[in-house]
């Protein structure tokens, strides 16, 4: 018969997915959102989000729409959140008030009405720095990273002055919470599992890498590295890079992102459970631009590396995925070329506003961009 699941933050990028997913195997959606502007300009429902969900127009801060949205419902996925890593350095209380309050006032209401299962998306961006190794195998973890290095480098340095070695990084790794929103991102994961075990409920937290794909949002110049290049080269411009281009990420599918929320939703052994969730293959942000510019037919806007670091950023981050493959049976599927190619005949689509030198002036005018 499937299961009413409440999805916050369903009219967002990930949400439609997840939404579009649960129904398709017959569980029933209703979505809060309150539609943000940065991420919603026209502030009505997304053409992209299944006509078969229900939308309540809300915010995750208001009990009283919280208390309304979970009648009836059996679980719930919280996506709702203000993203960006870098905008988040200044708008402390907005992305405090939603991230962290919001949460809190989810779970206010959940205590009173309880659900079965709570999924909750984290990020990768908790750890701060990945896991990284010595020359001479010796791991570290508590990596932290100065500005650049004396001779012009970017990478870690050990004690003897040799680059760190990024490896790829277990749920296991202490956090180092760098940025206003991986904090909020924490404490998300944190309510969740500590909440859910104290009221009888299950939970589980997906820390998600860099998620792509159909439906981000271009004109939010604040998050999403690929929608960011996407929307600078449909504009002809050349997509531009902090530092020299050579930070390694993991860049996962939103297919396969709304797959592992399922899966978290549905595994018994899940409950209690944080997981890293990325697609398994690491690049260089500058391999990501320049595959992304060729694959909307301009290999010519080769990537502007601009040689400046940005307040909270961090330098290599990839995932260990052994606990989400042996626990949750995820197995990320999406070809990266052809995910690429799906993006830019999306792209192809939309009238994307480049609004990415506003976003940086917002960073510069607050000395947050060396
Ligand atoms: N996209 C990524 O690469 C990525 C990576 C790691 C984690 N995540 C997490 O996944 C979740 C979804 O991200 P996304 O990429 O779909 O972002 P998104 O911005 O597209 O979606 C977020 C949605 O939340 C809604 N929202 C914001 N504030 C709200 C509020 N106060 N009340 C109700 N709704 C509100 C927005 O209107 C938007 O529709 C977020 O929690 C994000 O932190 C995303």
């Amino acid at each position: 018969m499937g299961e009413s699941i409440l999805v916050t933050g369903g009219a967002g990028f990930i949400g439609r997915h997840v939404a579009r997913a649960l129904l398709a195997r017959g569980d029933r959606v209703r979505v809060l959102d309150s539609l943000i502007a940065q991420v919603h300009p026209t502030r009505t429902r997304p053409d992209e989000l299944d006509p078969d969900a229900e939308l309540l127009i809300g915010d995750i801060r208001d009990e009283t729409m919280v208390g309304r949205a979970l009648e009836g419902v059996d679980s719930v996925i919280h996506l709702a959140a203000e993203v960006g890593v870098g905008q988040s350095m200044y708008a402390v209380d907005r992305y405090t008030s939603v991230n962290d309050h919001g949460t809190a006032v989810l779970f206010q209401r959940l205590i009173d009405r309880p659900v079965r299962r709570v999924v909750v998306a984290s990020s990768m961006s908790i750890y701060g720095e990945g896991l990284y190794r010595t020359a001479d195998g010796t791991p570290m973890e508590d990596v932290v990273r100065g500005t650049r290095n004396p001779d012009g480098s970017w990478d870690p340095l050990d004690c003897d002055g040799r680059p760190l070695i990024p490896v790829p990084t277990p749920e296991s790794k202490r956090p180092a919470l760098r940025s206003v929103y991986a904090i909020g991102k924490y404490v998300q994961e944190r309510l969740t599992l500590t909440l859910t075990a104290q009221y009888g409920m299950e939970g589980a937290a997906l820390r998600l890498w860099n998620v792509y794909g159909p439906g981000q949002a271009l004109s939010n110049p604040y998050t999403g590295v690929l929608a960011i290049f996407a929307s600078r080269i449909a504009n002809g411009q050349r997509p531009m890079i902090f530092e020299d281009g050579q930070q390694r990420r993991d860049f996962v599918h939103v297919g396969d992102v709304a797959r592992a929320v399922l899966l978290a939703l549905d595994e018994l052994a899940a409950n209690g459970e944080v997981f890293n969730i990325g697609s398994g293959e690491d690049r260089t942000v500058e391999e990501v631009a320049r595959l992304q510019a060729a694959s909307m037919g301009r290999p010519d806007l080769t990537p502007e590396i601009t040689g400046q670091a940005r307040a909270g950023d961090i330098r290599h981050n990839i995932p260990d995925l052994g606990k989400a493959r042996a626990v949750l049976n995820y197995e990320p599927r999406q070809d990266f070329a052809e995910g690429l190619a799906e993006l830019a005949e999306w792209v192809a689509r939309q009238e994307a506003q480049d609004r990415v030198a506003e976003a940086r002036g917002e960073l510069e005018a607050r000395g947050l961009v060396a």
